[in-house]
């Protein structure tokens, strides 16, 4: 079963494992609600029941997705990222060796068969650079595969990017500067080139001739800044196109393909819910759909087809950017709290702003991503703390209190956090292997947060090593 479309297309081979383990019994075993915790041994965490899981953010982004997907991947067929571009920054720590990985999904790290959706918005020189990487680092690119419908970005997205953040000052989002914004406004403005444009280089050179006459105008006229040459660009992008011509493929059928094969599929998202343009802290968020149910839309398989969601939610909150942040610590905790998660960008290396964890947010999480399981990242992180706040509700500039997410977001910006106190812990959790080893106000910790949102956490982090989770099996 062979689905490209686009040149090179002999270097493609079967699905993975498609013939060789048709109805083979499920590696991974069921999660039990109650079951204790044990430390992730590299299987049986999966159900032959649950072929399609969504990995998504639950939080401001940085949760510890990538650490969560190279986990779950070992037991999977194929990794899929469905949305966002380099502007996501999803660190894999392996023994001495540390990967951070802007483009690729996460699976790459365990040689998975990985899937670039429709959805993203794809730099060629960033993923050429980090195919490039992990070729260098021993690790096959042969089995990345680039949806055709995926748009690219161009020099002038970057340019805009930059542009319109200097010229709204005060009012900047704090963007990553990456040209993510622009170039899904030129996919919603039918402008953007994709990347099948690649497939032809005089089409190739067409579409960047129109774009340039429109985008010129407004660099120079509007932004005050340089224009781009013609030839130049179409240039650059022709050398780029012969890179990447062997990765375009179908990946729509590729994917639905595997699934009725019974293959295990893990999409995997990129930012997170409250910066979801829909469903997050707009206009403080980023331009495309992290919500799970995106997953479908950016992979281009049907919504039934899902079969269970995992959400992502360090055991506090941090938040790179501008925006409101209701949980937002005030004081010396603040800067206690990043040192000890080594709270700065992976792509930016800006200071990320650290929070209390806020129930509230995480609540509005697992309602419009219809979240089944949490994974607690970072729950180590909080070890040095001698009282753990959590937000529990938020009082509205009139006094009322709820537990529900605002749904305007004047109050949102004006909502004040409700605190409940609970004990810390002095503990380090390095040793933990499995969840009886957690100290009794960690244990208690986890406790608050499953019976507040109704949602088993299954998996809980420890530390930065791929091995630091626990996992409830
Ligand atoms: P992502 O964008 O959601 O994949 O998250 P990032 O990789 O940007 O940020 C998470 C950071 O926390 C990375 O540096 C991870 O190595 C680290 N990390 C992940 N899980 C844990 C954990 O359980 N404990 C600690 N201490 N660090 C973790
Ligand atoms: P991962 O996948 C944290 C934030 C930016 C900014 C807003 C819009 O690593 O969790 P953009 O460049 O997307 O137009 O910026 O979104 N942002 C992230 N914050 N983690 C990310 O990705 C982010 N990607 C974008 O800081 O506030
Ligand atoms: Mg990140």
């Amino acid at each position: 079963m062979t689905i490209p479309y686009g040149r090179g297309s002999s270097r493609r081979g079967p699905v993975p494992g498609t013939e060789s383990r048709p109805g083979q019994p499920s590696r991974l075993q069921r999660t039990r609600p109650g079951a204790r915790h044990r430390v992730a041994s590299g299987t049986a965490l999966y159900t032959q029941d649950v072929p399609a899981t969504v990995i998504v953010g639950a939080q401001w982004g940085d949760e510890g997705k990538g650490k969560i997907v190279d986990l779950l991947a070992q037991d999977s067929d194929i990794v899929c990222r469905y949305q966002g571009g380099p502007n996501a920054g999803h660190t894999i720590v392996v023994g001495d060796d540390t990967f951070k990985i802007r483009a690729l999904p996460s699976g790459i790290v365990r040689g998975k068969p990985c899937v670039i959706g429709n959805g993203c918005v794809v730099d060629p020189e960033v993923l050429i650079g980090e195919l490039d990487d992990f070729e260098q680092r021993g690790h096959s690119t042969s089995e990345v595969y680039l949806s055709g419908n995926a748009h690219l970005i161009m020099p002038w997205h970057l340019a805009i990017d930059q542009a319109s953040e200097r010229r709204l000052g005060k009012l900047a989002i704090g963007t990553t500067k990456r040209g993510i914004g622009p170039a899904y406004a030129d996919k919603a403005m039918r402008l953007g080139i994709r990347v099948q444009d690649i497939l032809d280089a005089k089409i190739l050179r067409q579409k960047i001739e129109v774009a340039l006459a429109e985008k010129n105008l407004w660099l120079e006229r509007v932004y005050e800044s340089e224009p781009f040459d013609l030839e130049t660009v179409a240039a650059q992008y022709e050398g780029y196109a012969q890179r990447l011509r062997p990765y375009v493929t179908d990946t729509s059928l590729y994917v639905d393909n595997a699934l009725r094969d019974g293959k295990h599929v893990l999409f995997e998202g990129a930012q997170a819910t409250l910066l979801d343009l829909d469903h997050g802290t707009y206009p403080f968020v980023t331009s495309s759909n992290p919500v799970a149910s995106s997953a479908a839309t950016g992979v281009g398989i049907g919504p039934q087809r899902i079969d269970r969601v995992i959400g992502v939610a360090k055991a506090y909150v941090t938040r790179v950017g501008e925006g409101p942040f209701p949980s937002e610590i005030e004081g010396p905790d603040q800067e206690t709290m990043r040192e000890l998660g080594h709270e700065y960008g992976t792509v930016t290396g800006r200071s990320r702003r650290c929070g209390w964890l806020d129930l509230v947010a995480l609540r509005y999480a697992v309602r419009v991503n219809g979240i089944d399981q949490l994974a607690l990242t970072k729950l180590d992180v909080l070890s040095h703390f001698a009282e753990l706040p959590v937000c529990v509700r938020y009082r509205l500039p009139g006094g009322e209190e709820t537990r529900d997410f605002p749904a305007h977001q004047s109050d949102f910006h004006a909502a004040r956090p409700v605190l409940e106190t609970l004990p810390g812990w002095s503990e380090a959790l390095d040793d933990c292997v499995s969840e009886e080893d957690l100290p009794d106000a960690a244990r208690r910790y986890v406790d608050l947060v499953e019976r507040e949102l109704g949602v088993e956490v299954t998996l809980i982090g420890t530390g930065a090593e791929r091995t630091s989770v626990l996992t409830r099996a």
